[in-house]
């Protein structure tokens, strides 16, 4: 049995309470036989803030370089507000990010058949749905310099932020879209706004030659992200893969949790380039949902995106497919048996709380053995 270095982030909010939950997980993975993990702990964002004034340490950045995988909780909450900028809570998600390269952030949306009257939308439009949001995560908008607000003088100021995007960051995860996709149902859709961005005009002419030259067998399609946005919810059903940038991937991906139930259901992997000589790769794993400071504490945050993280981390940074696949059925069968947070409860009488839902994860898995 292998055994993984994993560095445990749960920042603020109900980071902290799903954390606890994956905990629990993490355990029975070992008790399996599956894989054995050596567990570090490490504060980011408020927390991190509060301890030391920075958004995340040096020391916890060098466990997170030095380990297997991250996983990663939520950050931010009122508290932080005032905070100088450059110490804000998500400056600490930013710099993991960066500063481990993970380019390539899948956001995979299924709404399972039990929540299709969880969402917003008609059953219909959403049941069954299966698709897989690719964001570029370590540049555009969120990177680009110059980002500032300057002081004219004239009683005027200028709020600054630059989008930028060169030929070999659209490639490497054009090509990350089109591997999935070949594994799934073989479509890419492109999006960016190339009729009102050069940096979309030039993320189009990337996409398309990479299709042509590498590959042609998969089907491609662009569509410009406002129309994708309004597609996403008009006929979700649509789309295989999805491949954007970093801020219309942000945007998009919160649109399309809603497609599964609620945001509270969506993980996420965030994997860097892999070391041709280990064959290993950066990486971390982290729910798209925030730190929702409002429910914070008690016991209402759905831990299943980050449960369906952890499961992401086993089959995309140890080749555990099957035991990921376990979990992911785990989390399916309960929702089945009709067992609901508040965000999903949808007609459901009653609620359960966020250490019931990942004690009855647990039962599952063992259960199902
Ligand atoms: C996300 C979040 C982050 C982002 C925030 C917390 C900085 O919204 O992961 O989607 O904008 O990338
Ligand atoms: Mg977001």
């Amino acid at each position: 049995m292998a055994t993984y270095n994993l560095l445990f982030l749960p920042g603020d909010g109900i980071g902290q309470e799903v954390m606890r939950e994956v905990e629990k997980i993490a355990d029975w993975t070992q008790k399996a036989g599956i894989a054995s993990f050596e567990i570090e702990r490490g504060l980011v964002g408020g927390a991190a803030y509060d301890a030391h004034g920075k958004a995340i340490s040096d020391s916890d950045m060098a466990l997170a370089s030095a380990s297997d995988a991250v996983i990663f909780g939520a950050v931010g909450g009122p508290k932080w507000d005032n905070v100088p900028y450059d110490v804000r809570p998500e400056a600490g998600l930013l710099r993991l990010r960066k500063d481990l390269g993970l380019f390539a952030n899948l956001r995979p949306a299924i709404c399972y058949p039990a929540l299709a009257d969880a969402s917003s939308l008609k059953r219909e439009i959403v049941e069954g749905l299966d698709i897989m949001i690719v964001r570029e995560l370590t540049g555009g908008v969120y990177f680009g310099e110059p980002k500032q607000i300057i002081d004219l003088g004239n009683g005027q100021k200028r709020g600054i932020d630059t989008q930028v995007y060169d030929t070999y960051e659209i490639e490497r995860i054009g090509r990350v879209a089109f591997e999935l996709a070949r594994k799934r149902n073989n479509k890419v859709t492109s999006s960016e706004k190339r009729n009102v961005m050069k940096s979309g005009v030039l993320w189009n002419e990337v996409i398309t030659a990479l299709h042509k030259r590498e590959f042609a067998d998969v089907t491609l399609e662009h569509q410009l992200a406002d129309a994708l946005g309004m597609q996403l919810v008009r006929w979700p059903k649509q789309f295989d893969v999805i491949v954007t940038d970093n801020l219309f991937g942000d945007m998009l991906s919160d649109v399309a949790s809603m497609l599964t139930g609620s945001l509270g259901m969506l993980p996420s992997a965030s994997l860097g380039e892999t070391d041709p000589k280990t064959g290993k790769r950066k990486s971390m794993y982290e729910p798209v949902h925030g730190s929702a400071p409002d429910i914070a504490g008690k016991g209402l945050a759905n831990p299943i995106a980050m449960i369906a993280s952890f499961a992401m981390a086993l089959r995309y940074s140890f080749g555990l497919g099957d035991a990921a696949d376990r979990i992911e059925k785990a989390i399916a069968d309960v929702l089945d048996a009709g067992l609901r947070t508040a965000d999903i409860r949808g007609d459901a009488k009653e609620t359960i709380s966020t250490s019931q839902m990942g004690d009855a994860i647990l039962a599952q898995l063992q259960k199902a053995g």
